[in-house]
């Protein structure tokens, strides 16, 4: 038996308030104790997406009621809310900015539009960039422009580790995060695909950022000292959703993250080491969440089981890595001193979590 300290994700995609069909506190919460995670770090990307405080209200009070693990949530950098969640600060897991994609009010159309919430967001408090390839640079400029740390969401592509490992060399106040299916799928991975599509889209393979090439993965996996978090990016949709005609990007992942990666700990491709570094050490400073005491999580690392979204917590009903055999299992999570999973079954009440920054 393997003892782990409760892990830690820093970017999840709950869902409500707004798609609950997809996800809610609940179920999310069942999924990351499932998976091992004790806390998780939520999205703003809802509907209505997290931008003030009576937004930001919409979703603590719905994880008050409904979480079974510790939580914080993110507040979204909108065009016109730089004071206002400068001042929501202490109260959120950190600000989110999505200088890419574009998320109805959390849509930054350009970069005079970044620079107020580089001036007035504390410095001490976590900022998560969505920000790929060449927009990762001009964020990474930002923060030494403005002396502002920034964390780099779901990092994919070799040119932006490198480019992360240069930042580093230079002493600028850079750190990332990489998510499984960025480490174990490429864009040429057999996914399952849903039936009577033909030869349309296969929707179970879009996710953002994309799938990416064995050189982009093999250069994640050569320069994991340059990865400071992992992720999920829990993304659920549904599979009616993944196999319609226009599929949402996005996968979910909170109940695999910990099997796939025990899975290439047992095949020497890292170490159990690392893995509690990026999941549990790197996270808590980052993100400066407080302690759990008497919180862990038992593993059977002999274990070895085919992954099944039918063993899955979350409601979207679907994994990507359906039927991959694995090597590792989550057999109990202490939470603050109450067993709070156990054997396959959830056993933390609704409502248990705690709000990271109460
Ligand atoms: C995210 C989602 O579904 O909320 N999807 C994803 O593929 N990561 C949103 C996004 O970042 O595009
Ligand atoms: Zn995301």
């Amino acid at each position: 038996m393997l003892k782990l300290p409760g892990l830690i994700d820093p970017h999840v995609h709950v869902r409500e308030p707004g798609a609950t069909h997809k996800e809610d506190w609940d179920t999310v919460t069942q999924a990351a104790l499932a998976g091992g995670i004790t806390t998780l770090l939520a999205m703003p990307n809802t509907q209505p997406p997290i931008f003030d405080e009576a937004t930001l209200n919409i979703s603590l009070d719905a994880a008050k009621a409904k979480a079974r693990c510790d939580y914080g949530q993110y507040l979204g950098a909108g065009p016109a809310n730089a004071d206002i969640v400068a001042s929501l600060a202490p109260k959120a897991a950190g600000l989110k900015m999505y200088l890419d994609s574009t998320f109805g009010e959390l849509r930054l159309d350009d970069m005079t539009l970044w620079t107020p919430h580089f001036q007035q967001f504390p410095k001490s408090a976590p900022m998560v960039m969505h920000s790929e390839s060449r927009t990762m640079a001009a964020a990474i400029l930002f923060s030494v422009i403005y002396d502002h740390p920034i964390h780099i969401a779901h990092v994919s592509l070799k040119e932006e580790i490198l480019l992360i490992k240069a930042a580093k060399e230079k002493g600028i106040k850079v750190t990332c995060e990489v998510c499984p299916h960025h480490l174990f799928l490429t864009k040429d991975s057999p996914l399952p695909q849903g039936e009577g599509l033909g030869v349309r889209v296969n929707g179970r393979t879009e996710v953002r950022p994309r799938l990416a090439t064995q050189a982009d993965v093999d250069a994640l996996w050569n320069n994991l000292a340059v990865i400071d978090c992992f992720a999920t990016d829990h993304a659920p949709h549904t599979l009616a959703e993944k196999d319609s005609d226009s599929p949402p990007p996005g996968f979910p992942g909170l109940q695999t993250m910990l099997p796939l990666l025990l899975t290439a700990a047992s095949e020497g491709r890292l170490s159990v080491d690392d893995i509690v570094q990026r999941l549990y050490t790197n996270p808590k400073k980052i993100f400066h969440l407080p302690d759990q005491p008497e919180t862990w999580v038992e593993v059977d690392e002999n274990a070895v089981y085919e992954i099944k979204a039918s063993d899955g917590f979350s409601r979207c009903g679907w994994t990507p890595f359906e039927g991959w055999q694995v090597k590792g299992r989550v057999t109990k999570v202490v939470l603050r001193g109450k067993t709070a999973f156990e054997n396959g079954k959830i056993l933390a009440e609704s409502g248990y979590g705690r709000n990271v920054r109460d």
